[in-house]
Protein backbone atom coordinates (compact mmCIF):
# COMPACT_ATOMS: atom_id res chain seq x y z
CA UNK A 1 0.00 0.00 0.00
CA UNK A 2 1.04 3.17 -0.77
CA UNK A 3 1.05 6.36 2.10
CA UNK A 4 0.12 9.59 0.58
CA UNK A 5 0.75 12.76 2.31
CA UNK A 6 -2.32 12.94 2.97
CA UNK A 7 -2.40 9.80 4.98
CA UNK A 8 0.55 11.03 7.14
CA UNK A 9 -1.22 13.82 8.15
CA UNK A 10 -4.67 12.46 9.00
CA UNK A 11 -2.62 9.58 11.38
CA UNK A 12 -1.19 13.31 12.97
CA UNK A 13 -4.29 14.38 13.71
CA UNK A 14 -6.61 11.53 15.07
CA UNK A 15 -10.68 12.41 15.77
CA UNK A 16 -11.53 12.45 19.34
CA UNK A 17 -14.17 9.54 18.81
CA UNK A 18 -10.95 7.43 17.14
CA UNK A 19 -10.04 6.16 20.87
CA UNK A 20 -13.72 4.66 21.23
CA UNK A 21 -13.74 2.92 18.07
CA UNK A 22 -10.94 1.84 15.56
CA UNK A 23 -7.73 3.70 15.85
CA UNK A 24 -4.56 4.14 13.51
CA UNK A 25 -1.61 3.44 14.74
CA UNK A 26 0.42 6.72 16.12
CA UNK A 27 3.63 7.37 15.70
CA UNK A 28 3.62 5.16 12.15
CA UNK A 29 2.80 5.60 8.75
CA UNK A 30 2.34 1.64 7.77
CA UNK A 31 -0.76 1.47 8.45
CA UNK A 32 -2.05 -1.23 6.59
CA UNK A 33 -5.62 -1.17 7.62
CA UNK A 34 -8.21 1.27 9.45
CA UNK A 35 -9.89 -1.73 10.93
CA UNK A 36 -8.39 -3.14 14.44
CA UNK A 37 -10.33 -6.77 13.79
CA UNK A 38 -8.06 -9.66 13.91
CA UNK A 39 -7.46 -10.79 10.59
CA UNK A 40 -9.31 -14.16 10.63
CA UNK A 41 -12.30 -11.62 11.59
CA UNK A 42 -11.26 -8.80 8.92
CA UNK A 43 -13.73 -9.59 5.88
CA UNK A 44 -11.94 -10.63 2.05
CA UNK A 45 -13.19 -8.92 -0.96
CA UNK A 46 -15.35 -11.44 -2.71
CA UNK A 47 -16.40 -13.99 -0.13
CA UNK A 48 -20.06 -12.69 -0.03
CA UNK A 49 -23.09 -13.07 -1.68
CA UNK A 50 -24.88 -10.13 -3.12
CA UNK A 51 -27.80 -9.03 -1.46
CA UNK A 52 -30.62 -6.27 -2.20
CA UNK A 53 -32.88 -4.46 0.24
CA UNK A 54 -36.43 -5.49 0.74
CA UNK A 55 -38.76 -3.26 -1.43
CA UNK A 56 -40.72 -1.44 2.01
CA UNK A 57 -44.90 -1.97 1.39
CA UNK A 58 -47.19 0.32 2.00
CA UNK A 59 -48.77 0.34 5.95
CA UNK A 60 -52.60 1.18 3.80
CA UNK A 61 -53.19 3.22 0.92
CA UNK A 62 -55.55 5.78 -0.10
CA UNK A 63 -56.55 9.01 -1.69
CA UNK A 64 -55.54 12.94 -2.05
CA UNK A 65 -58.86 14.74 -0.64
CA UNK A 66 -57.25 17.47 -2.54
CA UNK A 67 -56.31 16.69 -6.17
CA UNK A 68 -57.71 12.62 -6.31
CA UNK A 69 -53.99 11.17 -6.23
CA UNK A 70 -53.09 7.99 -4.50
CA UNK A 71 -51.41 7.63 -1.62
CA UNK A 72 -49.16 5.12 -0.67
CA UNK A 73 -49.17 5.53 3.52
CA UNK A 74 -45.76 3.42 4.87
CA UNK A 75 -44.02 3.29 8.49
CA UNK A 76 -40.18 2.76 9.41
CA UNK A 77 -38.78 2.87 12.65
CA UNK A 78 -35.44 4.14 13.49
CA UNK A 79 -34.19 1.09 15.95
CA UNK A 80 -30.63 -0.22 17.19
CA UNK A 81 -30.08 -3.87 16.07
CA UNK A 82 -27.81 -6.28 15.13
CA UNK A 83 -26.30 -7.36 11.63
CA UNK A 84 -24.38 -9.90 9.42
CA UNK A 85 -21.37 -7.45 8.00
CA UNK A 86 -18.37 -9.06 9.17
CA UNK A 87 -17.72 -13.00 8.28
CA UNK A 88 -18.16 -13.81 12.20
CA UNK A 89 -18.53 -10.86 14.28
CA UNK A 90 -21.73 -8.87 14.29
CA UNK A 91 -22.30 -5.42 14.63
CA UNK A 92 -24.49 -3.33 15.78
CA UNK A 93 -26.33 -0.66 13.64
CA UNK A 94 -28.53 1.77 14.11
CA UNK A 95 -31.12 1.31 11.01
CA UNK A 96 -34.64 2.14 9.10
CA UNK A 97 -36.48 -1.35 10.30
CA UNK A 98 -33.21 -2.40 12.18
CA UNK A 99 -31.48 -2.90 8.67
CA UNK A 100 -28.34 -1.39 6.45
CA UNK A 101 -29.11 -0.60 3.67
CA UNK A 102 -33.08 0.18 5.30
CA UNK A 103 -35.64 -1.03 2.74
CA UNK A 104 -35.91 0.22 -0.50
CA UNK A 105 -39.66 2.48 -1.19
CA UNK A 106 -40.79 2.14 -4.75
CA UNK A 107 -42.93 3.97 -6.33
CA UNK A 108 -44.62 5.72 -9.22
CA UNK A 109 -44.78 9.29 -10.04
CA UNK A 110 -48.05 10.52 -9.48
CA UNK A 111 -48.66 8.78 -6.51
CA UNK A 112 -47.72 10.67 -3.03
CA UNK A 113 -46.09 9.25 -0.17
CA UNK A 114 -46.48 9.54 3.39
CA UNK A 115 -43.83 8.44 5.29
CA UNK A 116 -43.83 7.63 9.12
CA UNK A 117 -40.52 7.71 10.74
CA UNK A 118 -41.03 6.28 14.42
CA UNK A 119 -37.81 6.87 16.40
CA UNK A 120 -37.26 4.29 18.72
CA UNK A 121 -33.88 4.69 18.87
CA UNK A 122 -31.79 4.41 22.29
CA UNK A 123 -31.44 7.88 23.97
CA UNK A 124 -27.79 8.45 22.79
CA UNK A 125 -25.14 6.92 20.26
CA UNK A 126 -22.98 4.40 22.09
CA UNK A 127 -20.06 5.95 20.76
CA UNK A 128 -20.38 9.45 21.67
CA UNK A 129 -23.13 9.65 23.78
CA UNK A 130 -24.87 12.48 21.45
CA UNK A 131 -28.57 12.51 21.73
CA UNK A 132 -30.27 10.48 18.51
CA UNK A 133 -32.92 12.96 17.77
CA UNK A 134 -32.97 12.25 13.95
CA UNK A 135 -34.26 14.30 11.18
CA UNK A 136 -35.22 12.50 7.97
CA UNK A 137 -34.26 14.17 4.05
CA UNK A 138 -35.52 12.23 0.77
CA UNK A 139 -32.46 13.21 -1.04
CA UNK A 140 -33.99 14.38 -4.76
CA UNK A 141 -37.46 15.25 -3.87
CA UNK A 142 -39.03 18.57 -4.05
CA UNK A 143 -40.27 18.70 -0.67
CA UNK A 144 -41.94 20.96 1.50
CA UNK A 145 -39.10 22.46 4.09
CA UNK A 146 -41.25 20.94 7.12
CA UNK A 147 -40.71 17.51 5.25
CA UNK A 148 -37.41 18.15 3.86
CA UNK A 149 -35.37 16.95 6.95
CA UNK A 150 -34.31 20.66 8.37
CA UNK A 151 -30.94 19.61 10.11
CA UNK A 152 -33.05 21.32 13.17
CA UNK A 153 -36.20 20.08 12.65
CA UNK A 154 -35.60 16.90 15.16
CA UNK A 155 -37.35 14.01 15.96
CA UNK A 156 -36.44 13.09 19.48
CA UNK A 157 -36.42 9.87 20.90
CA UNK A 158 -40.17 8.40 21.82
CA UNK A 159 -42.10 10.50 18.88
CA UNK A 160 -42.78 10.40 15.37
CA UNK A 161 -42.75 12.55 12.22
CA UNK A 162 -44.91 11.95 9.28
CA UNK A 163 -43.43 13.22 6.16
CA UNK A 164 -45.38 14.20 3.01
CA UNK A 165 -43.46 13.27 -0.52
CA UNK A 166 -45.40 14.59 -3.83
CA UNK A 167 -43.43 12.77 -5.89
CA UNK A 168 -44.47 14.79 -9.09
CA UNK A 169 -40.71 14.89 -10.28
CA UNK A 170 -39.71 12.58 -13.10
CA UNK A 171 -38.57 9.39 -12.57
CA UNK A 172 -35.12 8.99 -10.38
CA UNK A 173 -32.86 7.34 -7.96
CA UNK A 174 -33.80 8.86 -4.30
CA UNK A 175 -32.25 8.12 -1.29
CA UNK A 176 -33.57 8.80 2.07
CA UNK A 177 -30.78 9.48 5.27
CA UNK A 178 -30.71 10.93 8.58
CA UNK A 179 -30.25 14.73 8.97
CA UNK A 180 -29.77 15.28 11.93
CA UNK A 181 -28.41 18.68 13.26
CA UNK A 182 -24.61 18.27 13.87
CA UNK A 183 -24.76 14.51 14.10
CA UNK A 184 -25.84 13.73 10.35
CA UNK A 185 -22.21 11.48 10.25
CA UNK A 186 -22.20 8.99 12.63
CA UNK A 187 -25.98 8.66 12.20
CA UNK A 188 -25.96 7.79 8.77
CA UNK A 189 -22.21 5.80 8.89
CA UNK A 190 -24.29 4.30 11.53
CA UNK A 191 -26.40 2.68 8.69
CA UNK A 192 -29.72 5.32 8.31
CA UNK A 193 -29.66 5.46 4.83
CA UNK A 194 -31.82 4.01 1.94
CA UNK A 195 -32.80 4.24 -1.53
CA UNK A 196 -36.12 5.02 -3.04
CA UNK A 197 -37.09 4.84 -6.81
CA UNK A 198 -39.07 6.87 -8.72
CA UNK A 199 -40.69 4.99 -12.02
CA UNK A 200 -42.82 6.67 -14.69
CA UNK A 201 -43.68 5.23 -18.18
CA UNK A 202 -40.91 6.54 -20.28
CA UNK A 203 -37.76 5.06 -17.73
CA UNK A 204 -39.91 1.79 -17.99
CA UNK A 205 -39.95 2.22 -21.37
CA UNK A 206 -36.33 2.24 -22.37
CA UNK A 207 -34.62 0.73 -18.93
CA UNK A 208 -34.60 -2.47 -17.66
CA UNK A 209 -36.83 -3.18 -14.66
CA UNK A 210 -37.83 -5.42 -11.74
CA UNK A 211 -34.69 -7.63 -10.95
CA UNK A 212 -32.23 -5.87 -13.83
CA UNK A 213 -32.75 -2.94 -12.16
CA UNK A 214 -30.67 -3.59 -9.08
CA UNK A 215 -29.54 -0.95 -6.20
CA UNK A 216 -25.66 -0.32 -5.33
CA UNK A 217 -25.33 1.52 -2.16
CA UNK A 218 -21.34 1.57 -1.59
CA UNK A 219 -20.21 2.99 1.61
CA UNK A 220 -16.82 2.29 3.97
CA UNK A 221 -16.80 1.50 7.55
CA UNK A 222 -13.72 0.39 9.37
CA UNK A 223 -14.24 -1.72 11.97
CA UNK A 224 -13.18 -2.02 16.05
CA UNK A 225 -11.60 -5.27 17.49
CA UNK A 226 -15.10 -6.68 18.70
CA UNK A 227 -16.99 -6.25 15.20
CA UNK A 228 -18.95 -2.71 15.70
CA UNK A 229 -18.41 -0.01 13.89
CA UNK A 230 -15.37 2.23 14.11
CA UNK A 231 -15.32 5.95 13.92
CA UNK A 232 -12.34 8.52 13.44
CA UNK A 233 -12.70 11.38 11.06
CA UNK A 234 -9.73 12.66 11.38
CA UNK A 235 -10.79 15.93 13.15
CA UNK A 236 -13.86 16.57 10.97
CA UNK A 237 -11.62 16.35 8.00
CA UNK A 238 -12.98 12.99 7.11
CA UNK A 239 -13.91 9.17 7.70
CA UNK A 240 -12.01 6.25 5.40
CA UNK A 241 -13.04 2.97 6.32
CA UNK A 242 -10.90 -0.18 4.89
CA UNK A 243 -14.29 -2.10 4.15
CA UNK A 244 -16.14 -1.50 0.97
CA UNK A 245 -19.84 -2.31 1.30
CA UNK A 246 -22.58 -3.06 -1.39
CA UNK A 247 -25.74 -2.89 0.01
CA UNK A 248 -24.28 -3.57 3.76
CA UNK A 249 -21.78 -6.97 2.43
CA UNK A 250 -18.12 -6.50 2.02
CA UNK A 251 -17.14 -6.52 -1.41
CA UNK A 252 -20.11 -8.94 -2.22
CA UNK A 253 -20.30 -11.19 -5.83
CA UNK A 254 -23.55 -11.08 -7.43
CA UNK A 255 -24.61 -13.61 -10.31
CA UNK A 256 -25.88 -12.00 -13.60
CA UNK A 257 -27.17 -13.40 -16.62
CA UNK A 258 -26.10 -12.47 -20.31
CA UNK A 259 -28.17 -9.16 -21.18
CA UNK A 260 -27.58 -5.69 -20.10
CA UNK A 261 -28.73 -4.33 -16.44
CA UNK A 262 -29.06 -1.15 -15.07
CA UNK A 263 -27.44 -0.58 -11.41
CA UNK A 264 -28.79 2.39 -9.41
CA UNK A 265 -24.94 3.32 -7.84
CA UNK A 266 -25.30 5.78 -4.73
CA UNK A 267 -22.01 6.59 -3.19
CA UNK A 268 -23.36 6.18 0.70
CA UNK A 269 -20.09 6.73 2.02
CA UNK A 270 -20.01 9.73 4.40
CA UNK A 271 -16.58 11.13 3.50
CA UNK A 272 -14.64 8.49 0.33
CA UNK A 273 -15.41 9.72 -2.91
CA UNK A 274 -15.12 6.57 -5.84
CA UNK A 275 -14.13 6.07 -9.21
CA UNK A 276 -15.39 3.08 -10.64
CA UNK A 277 -14.40 0.94 -13.12
CA UNK A 278 -14.67 -2.83 -14.79
CA UNK A 279 -12.15 -4.86 -14.78
CA UNK A 280 -12.42 -5.63 -18.62
CA UNK A 281 -11.72 -1.98 -19.25
CA UNK A 282 -14.70 -2.33 -20.80
CA UNK A 283 -16.91 0.88 -20.56
CA UNK A 284 -20.34 1.39 -19.08
CA UNK A 285 -23.00 3.43 -20.26
CA UNK A 286 -24.44 6.21 -17.91
CA UNK A 287 -28.46 6.61 -18.50
CA UNK A 288 -29.13 8.74 -15.40
CA UNK A 289 -28.17 11.48 -12.91
CA UNK A 290 -29.23 12.47 -9.33
CA UNK A 291 -32.50 13.86 -10.88
CA UNK A 292 -33.04 11.32 -13.55
CA UNK A 293 -32.52 10.33 -17.07
CA UNK A 294 -29.68 12.31 -18.78
CA UNK A 295 -30.78 13.48 -22.51
CA UNK A 296 -28.54 11.52 -24.27
CA UNK A 297 -26.65 8.14 -23.01
CA UNK A 298 -22.67 8.65 -22.10
CA UNK A 299 -20.51 5.66 -22.90
CA UNK A 300 -17.69 5.97 -20.08
CA UNK A 301 -14.47 3.42 -19.01
CA UNK A 302 -15.27 5.70 -15.10
CA UNK A 303 -16.79 8.06 -13.31
CA UNK A 304 -15.23 10.34 -10.56
CA UNK A 305 -18.38 9.99 -7.60
CA UNK A 306 -18.59 11.99 -4.59
CA UNK A 307 -20.72 11.13 -1.39
CA UNK A 308 -24.89 11.36 -1.87
CA UNK A 309 -24.46 11.26 -5.62
CA UNK A 310 -26.19 9.24 -7.90
CA UNK A 311 -25.25 7.54 -11.59
CA UNK A 312 -28.03 5.05 -13.29
CA UNK A 313 -25.48 3.05 -15.46
CA UNK A 314 -25.87 0.10 -17.87
CA UNK A 315 -23.38 -2.59 -18.17
CA UNK A 316 -23.80 -5.00 -21.25
CA UNK A 317 -23.20 -8.65 -20.11
CA UNK A 318 -23.79 -10.33 -23.47
CA UNK A 319 -20.29 -10.57 -24.45
CA UNK A 320 -18.57 -12.59 -21.69
CA UNK A 321 -18.25 -16.37 -21.31
CA UNK A 322 -20.22 -18.44 -18.83
CA UNK A 323 -18.22 -18.15 -15.57
CA UNK A 324 -16.27 -15.13 -16.08
CA UNK A 325 -15.49 -12.97 -13.07
CA UNK A 326 -16.14 -9.05 -13.68
CA UNK A 327 -14.83 -6.84 -11.03
CA UNK A 328 -16.10 -3.17 -10.23
CA UNK A 329 -13.24 -1.96 -9.25
CA UNK A 330 -12.46 1.53 -7.64
CA UNK A 331 -9.67 3.75 -9.40
CA UNK A 332 -9.84 6.63 -6.61
CA UNK A 333 -9.47 9.99 -6.54
CA UNK A 334 -7.28 13.16 -5.05
CA UNK A 335 -7.22 13.18 -1.85
CA UNK A 336 -8.77 9.85 -0.47
CA UNK A 337 -7.26 7.83 1.87
CA UNK A 338 -6.77 4.48 0.32
CA UNK A 339 -6.46 1.01 1.82
CA UNK A 340 -5.48 -3.10 0.42
CA UNK A 341 -8.99 -3.45 -0.11
CA UNK A 342 -10.31 -0.03 -1.33
CA UNK A 343 -9.47 -0.60 -4.90
CA UNK A 344 -12.63 -3.17 -5.35
CA UNK A 345 -15.84 -2.39 -4.86
CA UNK A 346 -17.53 -6.00 -5.87
CA UNK A 347 -17.61 -8.16 -9.10
CA UNK A 348 -20.06 -10.26 -11.18
CA UNK A 349 -20.24 -13.96 -12.04
CA UNK A 350 -21.56 -14.43 -15.43
CA UNK A 351 -24.13 -17.50 -15.85
CA UNK A 352 -25.56 -19.66 -18.19
CA UNK A 353 -28.91 -18.44 -17.20
CA UNK A 354 -31.08 -18.49 -19.98
CA UNK A 355 -32.35 -15.03 -20.71
CA UNK A 356 -35.55 -13.92 -20.95
CA UNK A 357 -35.32 -12.07 -24.52
CA UNK A 358 -38.98 -11.14 -24.93
CA UNK A 359 -37.79 -8.56 -22.78
CA UNK A 360 -37.16 -5.83 -24.66
CA UNK A 361 -34.43 -3.74 -22.53
CA UNK A 362 -32.40 -7.69 -22.32
CA UNK A 363 -29.88 -6.16 -24.99
CA UNK A 364 -31.36 -2.24 -25.49
CA UNK A 365 -28.58 0.24 -24.76
CA UNK A 366 -30.39 3.08 -25.45
CA UNK A 367 -28.83 6.43 -26.74
CA UNK A 368 -31.24 9.27 -26.13
CA UNK A 369 -33.31 9.03 -23.39
CA UNK A 370 -34.97 12.44 -22.35
CA UNK A 371 -34.45 15.91 -21.38
CA UNK A 372 -35.74 17.22 -18.06
CA UNK A 373 -37.00 20.57 -16.81
CA UNK A 374 -33.27 21.04 -15.89
CA UNK A 375 -31.56 19.94 -18.31
CA UNK A 376 -33.97 22.15 -20.91
CA UNK A 377 -32.75 25.67 -19.00
CA UNK A 378 -30.91 28.00 -20.50
CA UNK A 379 -28.15 30.64 -19.10
CA UNK A 380 -29.95 33.42 -20.85
CA UNK A 381 -33.19 32.97 -18.39
CA UNK A 382 -30.86 33.49 -15.76
CA UNK A 383 -31.83 36.46 -13.42
CA UNK A 384 -29.06 36.32 -10.82
CA UNK A 385 -25.60 34.51 -10.61
CA UNK A 386 -24.06 34.25 -6.94
CA UNK A 387 -20.92 32.83 -5.88
CA UNK A 388 -19.93 30.89 -3.01
CA UNK A 389 -16.69 29.46 -1.44
CA UNK A 390 -16.15 26.29 0.29
CA UNK A 391 -13.73 26.10 2.37
CA UNK A 392 -12.39 25.82 6.31
CA UNK A 393 -11.75 28.64 8.18
CA UNK A 394 -7.99 28.58 9.00
CA UNK A 395 -8.33 30.07 12.71
CA UNK A 396 -11.38 28.02 13.79
CA UNK A 397 -10.87 25.08 11.67
CA UNK A 398 -14.59 25.20 10.76
CA UNK A 399 -15.31 24.27 7.75
CA UNK A 400 -17.65 27.18 5.76
CA UNK A 401 -19.70 28.45 2.79
CA UNK A 402 -18.72 31.75 2.20
CA UNK A 403 -17.15 32.13 6.15
CA UNK A 404 -21.03 30.93 7.06
CA UNK A 405 -22.10 28.06 8.90
CA UNK A 406 -25.10 26.23 10.42
CA UNK A 407 -24.30 27.52 13.68
CA UNK A 408 -24.77 31.10 12.64
CA UNK A 409 -27.96 30.07 11.19
CA UNK A 410 -29.17 28.98 14.65
CA UNK A 411 -27.67 32.06 16.24
CA UNK A 412 -30.31 33.93 14.10
CA UNK A 413 -33.50 31.57 15.06
CA UNK A 414 -33.51 30.62 11.30
CA UNK A 415 -33.35 33.63 9.86
CA UNK A 416 -30.13 34.05 8.30
CA UNK A 417 -29.63 33.23 4.85
CA UNK A 418 -26.90 33.23 1.84
CA UNK A 419 -29.73 33.56 -0.80
CA UNK A 420 -33.40 34.98 -1.23
CA UNK A 421 -34.05 33.46 -5.10
CA UNK A 422 -37.69 34.30 -6.35
CA UNK A 423 -40.23 31.59 -6.67
CA UNK A 424 -39.56 30.36 -10.59
CA UNK A 425 -36.97 32.46 -11.06
CA UNK A 426 -33.43 31.13 -12.92
CA UNK A 427 -30.31 31.63 -11.22
CA UNK A 428 -26.41 30.46 -11.82
CA UNK A 429 -24.65 29.61 -8.80
CA UNK A 430 -21.16 29.38 -8.56
CA UNK A 431 -19.27 27.19 -6.51
CA UNK A 432 -15.22 27.96 -6.00
CA UNK A 433 -12.95 25.28 -4.13
CA UNK A 434 -9.48 27.47 -3.63
CA UNK A 435 -8.10 24.33 -2.26
CA UNK A 436 -5.95 22.04 -3.24
CA UNK A 437 -6.32 19.55 0.15
CA UNK A 438 -9.96 19.19 -0.44
CA UNK A 439 -13.03 18.03 -2.49
CA UNK A 440 -16.40 18.91 -1.46
CA UNK A 441 -19.09 17.29 -2.87
CA UNK A 442 -21.90 20.13 -2.26
CA UNK A 443 -26.00 19.46 -1.89
CA UNK A 444 -28.11 21.96 -2.87
CA UNK A 445 -31.73 21.12 -1.59
CA UNK A 446 -35.18 20.97 -3.41
CA UNK A 447 -33.69 22.05 -7.15
CA UNK A 448 -32.71 19.88 -9.61
CA UNK A 449 -29.71 21.68 -11.65
CA UNK A 450 -27.40 22.19 -14.90
CA UNK A 451 -24.41 22.23 -14.42
CA UNK A 452 -22.97 24.70 -17.07
CA UNK A 453 -19.17 24.46 -16.84
CA UNK A 454 -16.11 23.41 -14.21
CA UNK A 455 -13.05 25.34 -14.23
CA UNK A 456 -14.42 27.62 -17.57
CA UNK A 457 -14.68 24.31 -19.36
CA UNK A 458 -17.61 22.11 -20.41
CA UNK A 459 -18.44 19.45 -17.57
CA UNK A 460 -17.77 15.59 -17.32
CA UNK A 461 -19.89 13.54 -20.03
CA UNK A 462 -21.00 11.73 -16.82
CA UNK A 463 -22.55 14.42 -15.06
CA UNK A 464 -24.56 16.16 -18.50
CA UNK A 465 -27.93 15.31 -16.66
CA UNK A 466 -29.84 16.82 -13.77
CA UNK A 467 -27.72 16.85 -10.58
CA UNK A 468 -28.35 17.87 -7.02
CA UNK A 469 -24.82 17.25 -5.89
CA UNK A 470 -22.10 18.99 -7.51
CA UNK A 471 -18.10 17.36 -7.16
CA UNK A 472 -16.39 20.38 -6.62
CA UNK A 473 -12.72 19.21 -6.38
CA UNK A 474 -9.47 20.68 -5.74
CA UNK A 475 -8.81 24.02 -7.29
CA UNK A 476 -11.88 24.00 -8.98
CA UNK A 477 -15.21 26.29 -9.72
CA UNK A 478 -18.47 24.92 -11.16
CA UNK A 479 -21.02 27.11 -12.92
CA UNK A 480 -24.35 25.24 -11.85
CA UNK A 481 -27.89 26.53 -13.72
CA UNK A 482 -30.90 25.90 -11.30
CA UNK A 483 -34.53 26.91 -11.42
CA UNK A 484 -36.08 27.65 -7.67
CA UNK A 485 -39.76 25.54 -8.00
CA UNK A 486 -42.51 24.67 -7.20
CA UNK A 487 -42.61 25.21 -3.32
CA UNK A 488 -41.68 28.53 -0.83
CA UNK A 489 -39.55 28.56 1.87
CA UNK A 490 -36.15 27.50 3.29
CA UNK A 491 -33.93 25.03 1.89
CA UNK A 492 -30.33 24.04 3.02
CA UNK A 493 -27.17 23.98 0.79
CA UNK A 494 -23.96 21.79 2.49
CA UNK A 495 -21.43 19.87 1.67
CA UNK A 496 -21.93 16.21 1.38
CA UNK A 497 -18.99 15.30 2.75
CA UNK A 498 -20.91 14.68 6.14
CA UNK A 499 -18.25 15.71 8.85
CA UNK A 500 -17.71 18.50 7.07
CA UNK A 501 -21.89 18.91 7.01
CA UNK A 502 -21.85 18.46 10.57
CA UNK A 503 -18.95 20.79 11.77
CA UNK A 504 -20.34 23.35 10.11
CA UNK A 505 -20.70 23.76 6.37
CA UNK A 506 -23.89 24.39 6.10
CA UNK A 507 -26.09 27.55 4.64
CA UNK A 508 -29.52 28.13 3.87
CA UNK A 509 -31.62 30.23 1.25
CA UNK A 510 -35.31 31.39 1.24
CA UNK A 511 -37.18 30.76 -2.14
CA UNK A 512 -40.06 33.31 -2.91
CA UNK A 513 -40.14 34.83 0.59
CA UNK A 514 -38.28 37.71 2.94
CA UNK A 515 -37.28 37.37 6.11
CA UNK A 516 -40.35 38.67 7.90
CA UNK A 517 -42.80 37.28 5.45
CA UNK A 518 -45.20 35.05 7.16
CA UNK A 519 -43.54 31.45 6.24
CA UNK A 520 -47.17 28.81 6.35
CA UNK A 521 -43.77 25.96 5.79
CA UNK A 522 -41.45 27.42 8.43
CA UNK A 523 -39.99 23.86 8.50
CA UNK A 524 -39.39 24.47 12.81
CA UNK A 525 -43.24 24.64 13.19
CA UNK A 526 -44.93 23.73 10.72
CA UNK A 527 -45.37 20.28 10.98
CA UNK A 528 -43.55 19.24 14.66
CA UNK A 529 -42.99 15.96 15.51
CA UNK A 530 -45.63 13.82 17.76
CA UNK A 531 -45.64 11.93 21.11
CA UNK A 532 -46.06 7.85 19.85
CA UNK A 533 -47.98 6.16 22.03
CA UNK A 534 -48.39 3.26 19.12
CA UNK A 535 -47.30 -0.48 19.65
CA UNK A 536 -43.77 -1.15 19.58
CU1 LIG B 1 -28.32 13.96 1.27
CU2 LIG B 1 -28.97 17.71 2.86
O1 LIG B 1 -28.60 15.78 2.14
CU1 LIG C 1 -16.72 19.34 2.23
Amino acid sequence: MSISRRQVLLIGGLGVLGAGGAMLPTGSVEAKSASRISSQEMPRPFQADFVQAPILQPRTTGTDPQDGSPVNYYTLTEMAAMTNILPRLRTPILGYNGIFPGPTISLDQGTKAVLRIRNKLPAVHALDGHALSTSTHLHGSASRPQYDGYASDITNPGFYKDYHYPNFQPARTLWYHDHGVHFTALNAYSGLAAQYHMHDPMERELLPQGRFDVALTVSDAMFAADGSLGYDDNTHSGLWGDVILVNGKPWPVMKVQKRVYRFRVLNCSISRSLRPALSTADPVVVVGTDGGLVPVAQTVADWRHGGAERYEVLIDFRKYKTGQRIELRNLSNKNNVDYDFTSKIMAFDVTDEPVDTSDPTWNRIPTTLTTSEAMSLRTGQSVATRKFRVMRNDSTGMWTINDDSWQDVIASAYKKVCAEPALNSVEIWEIENKSGGWFHPVHIHLVDFQILSRNGKASFAYERGPKDVVYVGEGETVRLLMKFTPHKGLYMMHCHNLPHEDHDMMVQFRVGLKENDVDVDDPMTAARAVWDDGPE
